[in-house]
């Protein structure tokens, strides 16, 4: 991409300005369209010069860097802001995110960090405009529409953490844009399974719910290693009381603009939470060949009938499927009425791979486990594309019908 970024600098010392502007006349692609002293200036120049970046210092007289971000967003939105500030605290960096800016760099920076922050946020720019573009050029969001797997199980215990994080770490090699939604609000483990640290949650994401959208919501998701992203269960239980499946609903909507695959992760229980998931594209149901775990899926059978919940999006997966129990896998048409949908074995690295925090995919690529859960992965992607040729089938036909 050779085009020109241009660039307008905001910050109310004179000095500043010059430094910034020295540094970026050494990247050719970079061409400065303007210098603002304060925020009702940077309003200004923002609206008649069309920059495609705003370097915008957070803390000025007047009006500061939030407030001018923020009408900016309003008036003026094909600018993106890269908000600069001394403080790195976390208050700063959420106000600053919640004002639209889509970058926060805090002093001092090294010229090179300057430079590539403003490529990547000019690139992710192009890109999302591109992608903007071709939705209301193809209609109705059927480009890479993003879909909603729910991993559910009317009984603890039987692998529904293990098959969610697992699922997302397949997809996620497949290049696909993946986050875990932890709604085991109670006892939620997805974060430590992949080894990391929780600081915010799902119970603080609740909490600025009205104000949020689709990219105000992205700092509060935890990332791994490997890109995947995770929106963490709270980390006291009590916090779990005040989420609701209104909250759920929204947190969905939020997430799938900025995904291709939502993997949710539940508790054992039927919660007014889960049942915001009735959106799922596909619920995999899971059991083990234990009979008190088959009487269960059965009764989460009856009762999302009794809802109308979509019985054909779900999917029966049989964990630890070679153990000798007495039940087979065969009995499982006899018990829950559907054949199973994918049948993982017993494996004995997945309690390692859980105290660790190191998802068996990447653990033991070449274990039976994983190369079921691959073919599993391979299932679903083809069921997509059924869909999706499934769903332009029907436009067509329908707009063949209106003309
Ligand atoms: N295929 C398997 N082979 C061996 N052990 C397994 C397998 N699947 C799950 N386990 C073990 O079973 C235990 C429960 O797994 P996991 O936490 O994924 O289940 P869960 O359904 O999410 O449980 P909970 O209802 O408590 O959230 C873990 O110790 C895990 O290592
Ligand atoms: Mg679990």
């Amino acid at each position: 991409m050779g085009d020109w970024i241009r660039v307008l600098i905001v910050d109310d010392t004179e000095d500043t300005r010059t430094n910034i502007r020295k540094i970026l006349s050494f990247e050719s692609r970079i061409d400065i369209v303007g210098e603002a002293a304060n925020g009702f200036q940077a309003i200004d120049m923002a609206c008649k010069y069309k920059p495609d970046i705003i370097l915008m210092d957070i803390n000025m007289p007047d009006l500061d860097g939030i407030q001018a971000a923020e009408r900016i967003s309003l008036k003026c939105p094909t600018a993106s802001v890269i908000m600069i500030s001394v403080q790195g605290e976390h208050d700063y960096f959420r106000k600053a995110m919640l004002s639209g800016a889509k970058e926060f760099l805090v002093k001092p920076f090294s010229p090179d960090e300057l430079i590539q922050s403003i490529i990547e946020v000019y690139e992710r720019n192009q890109k999302r405009n591109i992608q903007v573009y071709a939705n209301q050029v193809l209609g109705q969001g059927y480009v890479q529409s993003p879909k909603i797997i729910t991993v559910f199980s009317g009984k603890g215990g039987v692998g529904k953490s293990l098959i969610a994080t697992n699922l997302a770490v397949g997809l996620n090699q497949l290049h696909k844009k993946v986050v875990i939604l932890d709604l085991d609000l109670m006892f939620g483990d997805v974060a430590a399974m992949f080894n990391l640290k929780v600081k915010e949650t799902i119970y603080h994401v609740v909490q600025e719910i009205d104000r949020l959208d689709a990219e105000s919501l992205l700092p509060y998701l935890l990332e791994t290693k490997s890109g995947i992203r995770i929106l963490p269960a709270p980390i006291q239980p009590e916090q779990s009381e005040m989420i609701t499946g209104k909250h759920i609903e929204k947190i969905l909507r939020l997430l799938r603009e900025t995904h291709d695959y939502i993997i949710v992760d539940t508790p054992a229980q039927i919660t007014d939470p889960v049942l915001a998931l009735d959106q799922s594209n596909f619920t995999l149901l899971v059991n083990t060949l234990n009979v008190p775990v088959l009487r269960h899926n059965r009764t989460v059978l009856e009762v999302m009938d009794t809802l109308n919940y979509p019985t054909d999006r779900v999917r029966l997966i049989i964990n630890r499927a070679d153990l000798d129990t007495g039940v087979k896998p065969k009995d499982i048409k006899t018990a829950l009425g559907m054949e199973p949908y994918s049948l993982l074995p017993e494996d004995k690295y997945a309690d390692l791979s859980i105290n660790r925090g190191e998802p068996l995919l990447e653990m033991k690529p070449n274990s039976r486990w994983a190369k079921q859960m691959s073919k599993l992965i391979e299932q679903i992607l083809a069921e997509d594309d059924r869909q999706k040729s499934e769903s332009w089938t029907k436009r067509f036909l329908w707009s063949r019908k209106r003309a």
